[in-house]
Order: structure tokens, then C-alpha cells, then sequence
């Protein structure tokens, strides 16, 4: 397993992802125990990006409940359709916010989350998991996330 990841920083958000998405796949590789590899796939992310907040919520019955995660404390229960992760649920979709305060029933973990994006992890076609990614800039995520990010989200599916 690598000690630590290599990410440079003057790169673009795209070179960062194609650097650090094969590192993740080395870092739990080998690894058979969902709670590791999520917790060190969300202090990659959070570290490897520098994204304010990165976490994940599991599908528990008909919630959202906090799993691994990298930043400030979060809710811990999220009633399915409800806020952006709630969304993605029920959508199985990825959903980008530009602006939280836009997003109607946005939940506000943090005052200091101004973007976020959502992606959600299928097990037998059903959402298992949503990955949360949250910014302090405004307007922080694009088409360039989405696609890496869901690329990761297949990797995770390996996982579960
Ligand atoms: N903002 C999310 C809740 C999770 S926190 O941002 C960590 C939402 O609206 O679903």
C-alpha cells in the first residue's frame, strides 16, 4: 500500500484526478474491508483535492446514514429525497449545486459549504452508498468532477 499519496499541486483539477484515481485503486487494492477503504478513499480525496468536506452517507433502510469522512462535523441522518444527498438517492443520480442556498431543502452541515457535489454508489441496482463532496468557493464542481468522480464511484462498486 502506498505511505502517501503524490499529488501536484499546480496541476489542473483533471491532471490531479488522473494522478490520484489510480493511487486510490492501489491504496485498497488487497483490502477487503469497506469501512477502511471508504475512510482512507474520503482522506484521499479531501487531501489529495483539498475539497473543504468529503464523506460518505450508507443507505440504512429508508435513511441516509454518515459513514467515513474527511472535515467538520455532519448530520448524521439524512431522510431519504431530502437534502442533495437525499436527492441523488432517489434520483440515482449525481447532482452538482453550484450554489447550496439555491438548492431547495439544501441540508446545511456547515454555513462555510457553498458547492457540493453528490454521486451514488449502485449495489444490485439498488444506491448503496452517496459519495458527498463539499466546497467553500461557489460554483466549485463541473463536468470535469462528474466525469472523474463517477469513475470513481465504479471503482467503489468494486468494493461492495
Ligand atoms: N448538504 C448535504 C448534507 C450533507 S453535508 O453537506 C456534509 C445535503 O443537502 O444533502
Amino acid at each position: 500500500m502506498a505511505e502517501e499519496l503524490i499529488i501536484e499541486n499546480s496541476a489542473s483539477r483533471a491532471e490531479k484526478y488522473r494522478s490520484l484515481i489510480p493511487q486510490i485503486e492501489a491504496l485498497v487494492t488487497g483490502e477487503p474491508d469497506l469501512v477502511a477503504n471508504l475512510s482512507n478513499i474520503a482522506a484521499a480525496l479531501k487531501y489529495g483535492m483539498s475539497y473543504y468536506w468529503v464523506g460518505f452517507y450508507l443507505v440504512k433502510t429508508d435513511e441516509l446514514v454518515l459513514g467515513p469522512f474527511q472535515g467538520p462535523i455532519a448530520c448524521t441522518r439524512i431522510a431519504k429525497g431530502k437534502g442533495v444527498c437525499g436527492t441523488s438517492w432517489v434520483e440515482r443520480a449525481t447532482q452538482v449545486v453550484a450554489n447550496v442556498d439555491e438548492f431547495p431543502g439544501h441540508i446545511a452541515c456547515s454555513g462555510d459549504s457553498k458547492s457540493e457535489i453528490v454521486l451514488p454508489a449502485f449495489k444490485n441496482e439498488e444506491v448503496a452508498l452517496i459519495l458527498d463532496v463539499d466546497s467553500d468557493k461557489l460554483n466549485d464542481f463541473d463536468e470535469v468532477d462528474r466525469e472523474y468522480l463517477e469513475k470513481l464511484m465504479r471503482i467503489i462498486e468494486g468494493l461492495l
